[in-house]
């Protein structure tokens, strides 16, 4: 019950979440070419919620690894392919890809520009947007 409530919410705000991440790549690539003085604020907002929703997957992926039938750290679960991808492989990269967006929101704070902020957002969320495309699990997402 809490399992399926959880495993659900985790896979439907995959699809915000990776919307959210693109259209972030979008914007800030426009925004960063256009090189304008002052920052746009409603971006800041998308940049930031993005951010948010995906510490919200990492909340909800913790929980996972604690209650999933899909994880089960057993001796020789490294030998296991899809043991070792849910329980190991995509918790780790999507970390640091939730960390990549985290720190490129923070640096861009620390720039001066409107351009050089979505730099900072553009190469960050991208990178990270290229991680989770390659670590959502998508036969159980589209089967
Ligand atoms: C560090 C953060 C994360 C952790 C610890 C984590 C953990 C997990 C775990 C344990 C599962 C297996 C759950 C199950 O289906 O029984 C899972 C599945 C899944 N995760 Fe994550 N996850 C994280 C981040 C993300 C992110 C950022 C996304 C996408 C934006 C994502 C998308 C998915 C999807 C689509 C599934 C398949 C769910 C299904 O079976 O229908 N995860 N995750």
């Amino acid at each position: 019950m809490m399992y399926n409530i959880i495993q659900n919410a985790h896979s439907g705000f995959m699809w915000l979440a990776v919307a959210m991440l693109a259209l972030s790549v979008v914007f800030s690539l426009l925004k960063m070419m256009k090189n304008e003085k002052t920052i746009s604020v409603p971006l800041f907002k998308l940049y930031n919620y993005t951010k948010q929703l995906l510490y919200i997957q990492f909340v909800l992926g913790v929980i996972l690894l604690f209650i999933s039938p899909l994880v089960h750290y057993t001796s020789g679960f490294m030998k296991n392919e899809a043991l070792r991808f849910q329980g190991l492989e995509h918790p780790l990269m999507m970390l640091i890809a939730i960390a990549l967006v985290a720190i490129g929101l923070f640096k861009s704070k620390t720039k001066a520009t409107s351009g050089q902020k979505n730099k900072m957002v553009f190469i960050f969320y991208s990178i990270a947007l290229l991680v989770i495309l390659l670590m959502v699990p998508w036969t159980a997402v589209l089967s």
